[in-house]
């Protein structure tokens, strides 16, 4: 018999979580959340026999408690939850937060819990049930020895492969998933409007892009980031670099602080990977007036 699951926070990853490990043979005992609907509408899904908006009355008989809260009231939320003693001893506290520690549950050690961030590395848009959401996908894990033991178990059982992280290094963790994830759609975003300022319809801008984005990443799998970068900063090419500012100057001036910091890191970048000499970094930084150099 695997150990007993309750849940709380019935949106996306509540959801996900419920359902799948209810799939795998998991028993889900209950599921509470803010709104008691959200609780039974999940229950229902995962053969849970009670649906709550108390958590304690779920928490206290399972042996392992999942947060899924927003990340804004998962402290105050296990605070409410150890205050009425809902965690039993021994049992595993996790959430599934890519930026916080698992240190945000230690009102759990209270109760004599253990705690735990399980953090599946994947964007769940909305509640796509027809398959295993979690395969294949990597989970960062950090946390009490007993909560670390638990939640490999879950990944491997969900078909994903555990990542340890340390409890200290979660917030640049997460940076790092928001700048791959996150900033490239912000990249494509302004590549987007600049391609159509110069004349593409918007319905062509990414798909004009897209071959591009697609051998950019196949170079980073083959080569690694610093082999992988071509254009006019790796060549030192600054009269190319000024036609584009001049161009932007003109017509989306909003654009230009992010070309000039990208200019600036992807100079660096190259000179890491030892693509350009210290030389070509200085003649780079003259693309910059100081007072829109980055700080670094
Ligand atoms: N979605 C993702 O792509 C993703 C990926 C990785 C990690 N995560 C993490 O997973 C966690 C949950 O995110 P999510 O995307 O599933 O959020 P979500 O879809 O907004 O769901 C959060 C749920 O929590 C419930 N809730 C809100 N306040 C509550 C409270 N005080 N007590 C109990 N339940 C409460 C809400 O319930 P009602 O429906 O009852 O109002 C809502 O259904 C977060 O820590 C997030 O960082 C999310």
């Amino acid at each position: 018999m695997k150990p007993s699951i309750a849940i709380v926070g019935c949106g996306r990853m509540g959801t996900a979580l419920a359902k799948t490990l209810s799939d795998r043979s998991w028993p889900i005992i209950g599921t509470s959340s803010l709104h008691r609907i959200s609780a039974q509408k999940v229950a229902a899904l995962c053969h849970a026999a009670a649906a709550t908006d108390q958590p304690w009355e779920i928490t206290s008989g399972a042996d392992i408690i999942f947060l899924t809260t927003p990340d804004g009231v998962i402290a105050s939320v296990c605070n409410d939850i150890a205050r009425h003693g809902g965690f039993s001893a021994g049992a595993v506290v996790l959430h599934c937060s890519g930026a916080h520690a698992s240190t945000i549950l230690s009102a759990a050690h209270q109760n004599q819990a253990w705690i735990g961030s399980m953090h599946p590395l994947q964007s769940f848009a909305s509640v796509d049930l027809s398959r295993n959401p979690f395969k294949g996908i990597r989970a960062a894990i950090e946390g009490d020895a007993a909560a670390i033991s638990l939640a490999t178990r879950i990944i491997e059982d969900l078909e994903a492969t555990p990542l340890h992280i340390a409890t200290s290094g979660k917030p640049l963790y997460h940076a790092a998933a928001v700048v791959a994830s996150n900033f490239l759609v912000t990249l494509m975003g302004a590549a987007s409007r600049m391609i159509q300022q110069a004349g593409v319809s918007s319905e062509d801008a990414l798909v004009v892009l897209k071959p591009l984005i697609d051998g950019t990443l196949a170079n980073i799998e083959q080569a690694g980031v610093y082999q992988a970068l071509t254009g006019p900063v790796v060549r030192g090419d600054l009269q190319t670099i000024e036609t584009h500012i001049r161009a932007m100057e003109e017509t989306m001036p909003d654009i230009l602080p992010l070309y000039r910091c990208l200019v600036h890191y992807t100079a660096l970048l190259a000179r890491e990977g030892n693509r350009i000499s210290e030389d070509g970094l200085s003649v780079l930084q003259k693309v910059w007036k100081p007072q829109e150099t980055p700080v670094s």
